[in-house]
């Protein structure tokens, strides 16, 4: 089981997009996916449940919100399996998509997960940190291990400590970011801020000796250029210095750009089925399913 974190704390930049229809696209192919959804804003959900459905079966007790509470309130477990939802709206033939779904308050989780790294000594620090920040690569080790070929992660627009427990679950990184000025900038913050998040907490993994926690190294898949406009068959020249920018970075980029359709994408989540897996005919269409299945080949290129 390989964990994916679809990560940028630049918000709309279509992180939850690209969740969504990779997670579609793999379990087309036969994959068995788990999509995970840590935003308070709760996108990805909403993108395969109607708000109807998730009050109704969610909202009260299955959401990842109330997993990060039991640790918080009882310090127990609450089995991350118990909370699994499938979406029914979607048919992925030979392969799996479930869904743990979020929930609009999980932005106070943030808070709560903060005053638990608090400790007297700085034994207590390094186990109070090592506790919170591996508390989702412990609850993901605890699935059972054959149930899922992938688990997609799509992280809310920040670096807050719920995202940070997605990093140290992680394998992998894939960073969607819209080729301008504001989102390129904030590539080389994101780099740095997980080099460090990953050093401390190797650190801290050395210094307290103990066989129960084992180091992190997330690998960035790539950088991924979202909404680009197309012209010529290539990003307009408006575009193109950012991508170059980011390039010079030394950062890794993935070769499929994602175009830009404002509509297209736009009512995906209303009909409950992503992009991909859309049965919709035209040119247009086309062009925008045949780049995310692009991205899904180069993805599993870069992963198996
Ligand atoms: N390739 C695209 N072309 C046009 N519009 C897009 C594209 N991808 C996503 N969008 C639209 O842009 C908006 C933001 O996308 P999305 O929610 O995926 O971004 P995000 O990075 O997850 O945002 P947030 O940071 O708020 O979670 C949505 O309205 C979505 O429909
Ligand atoms: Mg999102």
């Amino acid at each position: 089981m390989k964990t994916i974190s679809v990560i940028n704390y630049k918000g709309g930049v279509g992180k939850t997009t690209i969740t969504a229809n990779l997670a579609a696209e793999l379990a087309y192919r036969g994959k068995r996916i788990l999509a995970i959804d840590l935003d308070p804003q709760a996108s990805l959900t909403f993108s395969f449940f109607t708000v109807d459905e998730w009050r109704k079966s969610y909202e009260g007790s299955k959401t990842i919100k109330n997993w990060y509470d039991a640790f918080i309130d009882k310090d127990t477990d609450l089995s991350l399996a118990s909370l699994i939802a499938h979406p029914k709206r979607i048919s992925v033939g030979r392969g799996k998509l479930d869904i743990i779904c979020s929930h609009l308050a999980l932005i106070n989780v943030d808070l709560d997960l903060a005053t638990r790294l608090i400790g007297g000594t700085e034994r207590d620090l390094r186990n109070n940190f090592l506790r919170v920040h591996s508390r989702l690569r412990h609850g993901l080790e605890s699935l059972n291990d054959r149930e899922y070929d992938f688990v997609l992660i799509d992280c809310p627009p920040n670096f807050n400590i719920v995202t940070k427990t997605a990093i140290a679950a992680s394998d992998y990184l894939l960073v969607p970011t819209k080729p301008d000025y504001l989102s390129t900038l904030g590539i080389e913050q994101l780099e740095k801020h997980v080099g460090e998040l990953v050093k401390n907490y190797n650190k801290y993994v050395t210094d307290c000796g103990n066989k129960e926690w084992g180091k992190i190294g997330p690998e960035t898949l790539g950088v991924l250029f979202t909404m680009i406009q197309i012209r010529n068959q290539q990003p307009i020249s408006a575009q193109q210095p950012y991508i170059e920018q980011v390039k010079r970075l030394g950062v890794t980029t993935m070769n499929t750009f994602i175009r830009e359709n404002k509509t297209i994408y736009a009512d995906a989540p209303e009909y409950g089925v992503p992009v991909v897996l859309q049965r919709v005919s035209g040119k247009t269409y086309e062009d925008v399913q045949s780049e995310l299945e692009e991205l899904t080949t180069e993805v599993l290129g870069k992963v198996s």
